[in-house]
């Protein structure tokens, strides 16, 4: 997979894709990260945003700037299996299915980050991208939605996850996990807090696969 981000704030990915298994994807040459700044296409002494026809707070992200961005994006895809993403909070809730239909259909993904109060409405009629929501709350800008599509269809690539990682996927997942030590001795603070004394549940200790396997069920 090929991910074009438009972003006027590449850097707020950089740390986020050196990292874990995104970092290893991108290394293997699993899938690859371009991005294309709108500023980039910015007039000298000219703003990447402008103020709102009809008046209100806040200002909008000038259409032709993200046109062009798109656009030198857009150039450079060969296939026809593509597929423009606009975030908005108010757009098509994404899930786990939406990341598994990505991964299966589509060769390269263009995803339009906004800022501020948005971007120039004519840009989603113009190149009819669909409107993606990660979530019911109002974010800052559509780069951490970006990185949470990043992160969410990647995994669903072959070859992405290790192969441990793959079959912890499959296995029937718990949202309670344990490691060492067994007995975990932990006193809040604050005065007069007593010492509490947590446990790994018995049943994980007992080597009984069966078992264990109906406990997680069971959580
Ligand atoms: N931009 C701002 N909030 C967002 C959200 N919840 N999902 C996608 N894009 C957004």
């Amino acid at each position: 997979m090929r991910f074009h981000i438009i972003t006027i704030f590449p850097e707020m990915f950089d740390s986020y894709l050196k990292e874990s298994i995104v970092g290893r994807a991108i290394k293997n040459k699993l899938i690859s990260i371009k991005f294309y700044n709108p500023m980039d296409f910015c007039e000298p002494k000219r703003r990447v945003d402008d103020r709102p026809y009809g008046g209100g707070p806040g200002m909008v992200l000038r259409p032709e700037l993200f046109l062009k961005a798109i656009a030198s994006a857009v150039r450079k895809i060969k296939s026809k299996k593509i597929k423009i993403i606009l975030f908005s909070p108010s757009g098509k809730k994404f899930d786990t299915n939406y990341a598994k239909k990505s991964a299966k259909n589509y060769t390269d993904m263009v995803m339009i980050s906004g800022r501020y109060e948005g971007i120039d409405a004519r840009v989603q009629k113009i190149l009819h991208a669909e409107q993606v929501s990660i979530g019911d709350y109002v974010l800052t800008g559509g780069e951490i939605p970006a990185m949470v599509l990043i992160d969410s269809i990647s995994r669903q690539i072959p070859g992405v996850l290790g192969k441990y990682e793959s079959l912890e996927e499959e296995r029937i997942s718990t949202s309670e996990v344990y490691t060492r030590p067994e007995i975990l001795n932990y006193t809040p603070p604050g005065r007069g807090k007593k010492l509490k004394i947590y446990r790994v549940p018995k049943v994980l200790l007992s080597g009984n696969h069966k078992k264990i396997e109906e406990w997680k069920k069971h959580k």
